[in-house]
């Protein structure tokens, strides 16, 4: 696919346009950020990981009915999907206690939920992503009722999967973040779905095989992605 000007280049991925206005070519680099930008560096190879991994997710969510932006691989850092206007919410699930919720709400990291926790935050990384509710969503018409619904339902559909899909790879899908754009007036899934976006540890170890090695100094950065994409493609 011809890939015309760039048309917007985030923090770890950039959209290309193409000769088709309803087709953008993704492309997913080395870069990593953490704490909104303020902690940079590269990570070797996590725009191949990242994208492959992704594409491994993507597949298998729209083979169980949950509409995704992806249209098809292209090589491997790189993939064709449908043009989207990003919905400004971001969709947090949380399985376990970690990260950000674990901190504001001073709780150990590490346990089990009886029951997921859905979070939205508005997608703005100057003000930090700041955690919003749903009437926040509405009253500020970052979201239709009717979309905020369908987001819902398939939040909820894609958790069932995915954990199910990593359990198989012997992780656990501690919490992820997901977003959602419109395409031709349709709800659909975009973004990514990789170690920069979910927390996965080891079922057994509880070792961290996602971001956090980077957000904290964990080292062994590279290896945790590599990982990722090997059990995937090989559950135990
Ligand atoms: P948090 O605990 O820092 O709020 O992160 C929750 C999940 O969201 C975690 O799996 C990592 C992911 N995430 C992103 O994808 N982008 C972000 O900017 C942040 C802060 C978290
Ligand atoms: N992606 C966010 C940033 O660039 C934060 C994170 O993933 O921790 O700051």
């Amino acid at each position: 696919m011809k890939t015309l000007e760039e048309l917007y280049r985030g923090k770890a991925k950039a959209i290309l346009k193409t000769e088709d206005e309803n087709l953008y070519v993704m492309h997913f680099n080395d870069d990593a950020t953490a704490f909104d930008g303020i902690k940079k560096g590269t990570i070797k190879d996590k725009g191949y990981y990242n994208c492959q991994i992704s594409k491994i997710c993507f597949e298998y969510l729209e083979k169980n009915g949950v509409p995704t932006h992806m249209v098809e691989p292209l090589g491997e850092r790189e993939m064709l999907v449908k043009s989207l206007k990003i919905l400004p919410v971001e969709v947090i699930v949380r399985n376990w206690t970690a990260g950000s919720m674990a901190k504001r709400l001073g709780l150990e990291e590490g346990k089990k939920l009886p029951s997921p926790i859905l979070e939205l935050c508005l997608k703005n990384d100057e003000l930090g992503d700041p955690l919003i509710n749903e009437y926040h969503a509405l009253a500020l018409e970052l979201i239709t009722e009717e979309q905020l619904q369908q987001v819902k339902e398939y939040t909820w559909k894609i958790n069932d999967l995915l954990c199910k899909r990593f359990d198989e790879a012997g992780l656990i899908l501690v919490d992820f973040k997901l977003e959602f754009g419109l395409h031709q007036g349709e709800v659909i899934l975009g973004d990514e779905i990789s170690p920069d976006t979910c927390r996965l540890w080891d079922k057994e170890t509880k070792e961290k095989l996602d971001k956090d090695r980077f957000r904290r100094d964990l080292g062994k950065v590279e290896d945790a992605y590599k990982e990722v994409l090997r059990r995937l493609k090989n559950p135990l």
